[in-house]
């Protein structure tokens, strides 16, 4: 059975995100599984209470599935990116649905979980919102409200879309002048990998160790579910 649920909001293939995700999960040296949001058919929480008396999602999408799933892991890592400053859309919608698990029992409580967050933003630059402090908080908050065990998160420098849309010189919207000042050239401007990151692929790799460690010490069994 799944021990660790790697989560990627991301809906690039092999993204930074996934491939930082992925570095985690497999650090911990645990069964793991690895989901990408954006192939799955996920609808945010309706706000129904259909879940109330027997915690089981109402909404016929691969919401249920994916909530049994998280249920049944012992912990996860969900990677998100920042677009417009927060977190990614998919992640969002993700978190809403595990909702249906806390009712009553509160079958959240205890999941130990961590965080990936890719942002677009340089390190230091002035005058930016703080993309990645706003995301990891939001997925702070959410663990915290569910009782979780929040390791903590991984800040990914990921890359601003518009460095390779092929307009990124001319565009009056370039996120590659926004992030990197106006005289900034796509050109000037490196391609972020996070393998090629020694410091953030020792991070996860330790972030991943600590999940390990923190599963071994806390062995859960999943409540049943209320009639
Ligand atoms: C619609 C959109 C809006 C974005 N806005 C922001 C932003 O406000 N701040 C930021 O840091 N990155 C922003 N980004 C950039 C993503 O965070 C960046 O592409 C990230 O590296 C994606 O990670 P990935 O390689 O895992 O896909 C935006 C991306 C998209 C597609």
């Amino acid at each position: 059975m799944t021990q660790v649920l790697g989560i990627s909001g991301s809906p690039v293939r092999n993204s930074n995100t996934d491939r930082a995700v992925k570095a985690v999960l497999d650090a911990t040296g645990l069964e793991t599984e690895f989901i990408k949001l954006s192939e799955l058919h996920l609808e945010p929480c309706r706000a129904c209470l259909g879940c109330k008396n027997n915690n089981q999602c109402v909404v016929r999408d691969d919401g249920q599935a994916l909530a049994e799933k998280f249920r049944n892991a012992k912990a996860f890592v969900l990677g998100a990116f920042t677009p417009y400053s927060s977190l990614d859309g998919r992640s969002k919608a993700f978190m809403e649905r595990m909702y249906c698990l806390r009712h009553q029992t509160g079958l959240n409580r205890g999941k130990i979980g961590a965080a990936v967050i890719t942002t677009a933003v340089p390190p230091g630059a002035p005058n930016l919102p703080p993309a990645a402090d706003i995301a990891s908080q939001q997925v702070a908050f959410w663990m915290m409200e569910e009782g979780m065990e929040n390791l903590g998160a991984l800040v990914v420098l990921g890359n601003v879309p518009c460095l390779k849309c092929g307009h990124g010189d001319d565009c009056e919207m370039s996120g590659v002048k926004m992030m990197h000042g106006p005289a900034a050239e796509v050109a000037d401007v490196p391609i972020n990998q996070f393998e090629n990151d020694d410091e953030l692929v020792a991070e996860a790799k330790a972030l991943g160790q600590r999940m390990r460690d923190a599963v071994l010490a806390t062995p859960q069994t999943p409540l049943p579910v209320k009639a």
